[in-house]
């Protein structure tokens, strides 16, 4: 069987031909797929890919769902694992009815669920205002969080607890780091104490250039959410592209001969990532 994971981020299996932006492992092969995808037509039996199809624009998103059908041999079995827009909207105006009956649980996973509903979309920087949800030493709503989003969230917030560990048993800095601040700190002063009084709008301008190339810049490294999907726009979009068969599936069931086996959906039995929507189809 010839296996494809397409930004497969850190979770791959030797078994399969593992794509990301960047080699996240050993054969990981770095690769952009607005670029298509870098594989014959009619070469693997089975394609996958978990949570990328949102990161991708709406006509991107569709040239991908071509271009794993082009590289599919006939027969082949698509399976996407995509952030359920259907279950997000409900949860939302769930939360929403319950916020506004003045109910405190449920006025606490609004403020969650509208992070998982937009924050990942509008966000202008790693982690967005999520990151700043889970990096807190305890979760409010723990339980709803981590049963909406898994492990995901779970390891986030281990990383908080762990680095805020590690900075109450803070040692010395090191002489480099010391080395490092200052001159960071006399780079400033150079600048706004000495050089921005000579050409104040010349520096702002440079300022607000600089901003906006990081934030097109990190808009373009595939973290945020540019298009979502529920099991109708998913279904409409296969089968635009000509797949048939297409289902809704569990984590835990596929076409895909011993697909619990590779462990990327789920793990002994505990699915990776609750607020998936799962569909598989055939070419
Ligand atoms: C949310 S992560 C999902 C990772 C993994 N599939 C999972 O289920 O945990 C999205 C992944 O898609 C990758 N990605 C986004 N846009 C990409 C592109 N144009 N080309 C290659 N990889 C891309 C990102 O680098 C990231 O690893």
């Amino acid at each position: 069987m010839k296996l494809l994971n397409l930004g497969c981020g850190t979770q791959f299996h030797p078994d399969w031909t593992n794509i990301d932006f960047i080699s996240t492992g050993e054969g990981v092969l770095a690769h952009n797929l607005l670029k298509g995808i870098p594989y014959p037509d009619s070469f693997f039996d089975g394609v996958y890919h978990s949570h990328l199809l949102e990161h991708f624009s709406k006509s991107d998103g569709a040239n991908l769902i071509n271009e794993c059908y082009r590289v599919l041999k006939p027969n082949g079995i698509i399976r996407i694992a995509i952030p359920d827009l259907e279950q997000i909207a409900r949860n939302y105006l769930n939360n929403l009815a319950g916020a506004l009956a003045k109910d405190s649980e449920a006025a606490l996973n609004y403020e969650w669920i509208m992070l998982e509903m937009y924050d990942q979309t509008v966000r202008n920087q790693g982690g967005g205002e999520m990151a700043n949800y889970l990096f807190r030493k305890d979760i409010p709503n723990k339980s709803y969080v981590f049963n909406r989003i898994g492990d995901e969230a779970r390891k986030l917030h281990e990383v908080y607890l762990r680095s805020t560990l590690k900075q109450t048993n803070l040692v010395k800095p090191t002489l480099k780091l010391r080395l490092k601040t200052f001159i960071h700190q006399s780079y400033k002063t150079l600048i706004n104490k000495f050089l921005y009084p000579l050409n104040p709008q010349g520096f702002e301008t440079l300022k607000t250039n600089r901003e906006a190339n990081r934030i097109g810049k990190f808009r373009l490294s595939g973290e945020v959410h540019q298009w979502m999907y529920d099991r109708y726009s998913l279904s409409v979009l296969l089968n635009k592209y000509n797949f048939r068969s297409i289902k809704v599936v569990s984590a835990f069931e596929s076409d895909l001969p011993n697909w619990e086996s590779y462990q990327l959906d789920s793990k002994e039995g505990i699915v990776r990532k609750p607020d998936s929507l799962f569909m598989e189809a055939t070419k």
